[in-house]
């Protein structure tokens, strides 16, 4: 079992290896399409386990939350822009490149300011582990979740839509 700086700073290199892995596949080719399957998956995920459950242990820090949450509206935003440019489109390429940069310069920043956050929160070895594993799981119940992956098709779909 690992802390939940451990687990963080994992899966921010998971998504650091899908966009890399995205960005190498050539534009409308299928490893391209499943690779970003795979991104937004992740990425949701990721998202969601800060939201729901890293960023709320450390609110004590409560100005860099703030901004972090603020981050995460802008990388969904992004998201959204490049969701929404054809790959008929000249900008395609340069939308998705947006929404990766935006996304890694937030996990390289997190990793700076928020693993580990900075005083007044004050996390013991044992409350680590238990909000680790707590992250872990959820982690797991999410991609192993019918119903939490289509909700991830069906707001793919939501933000392409407006
Ligand atoms: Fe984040
Ligand atoms: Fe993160």
């Amino acid at each position: 079992m690992s802390n939940a700086y451990d687990v963080l700073r994992a899966h921010h290199n998971v998504l650091r290896g899908l966009g890399s892995r995205f960005k190498a596949a050539p534009v409308g080719s299928a490893e391209r399409q499943q690779t970003l399957d795979e991104l937004l998956r992740e990425f949701t995920i990721h998202m969601r386990i800060e939201d729901d459950i890293y960023y709320p242990a450390l609110a004590a820090a409560s100005k860099l939350i703030a901004i972090a949450h603020a981050e995460h509206r802008q990388i969904y935003d992004q998201l959204a822009v490049a969701l929404r440019t054809p790959s008929s489109s000249p900008r395609h390429v340069d939308e998705w490149n947006s929404f990766l940069t935006v996304l890694e310069a937030h996990a390289d920043e997190e990793e700076r300011d928020l693993v580990p956050p900075p005083a007044p929160v004050d996390l013991s070895e044992s409350e680590l582990e238990e909000l680790g594993n707590r992250m872990a799981a959820e982690m797991e119940r999410q991609r192993n979740s019918k119903f939490e992956q289509l909700h991830v098709k069906a707001r793919t779909a939501l933000l392409k839509a407006f």
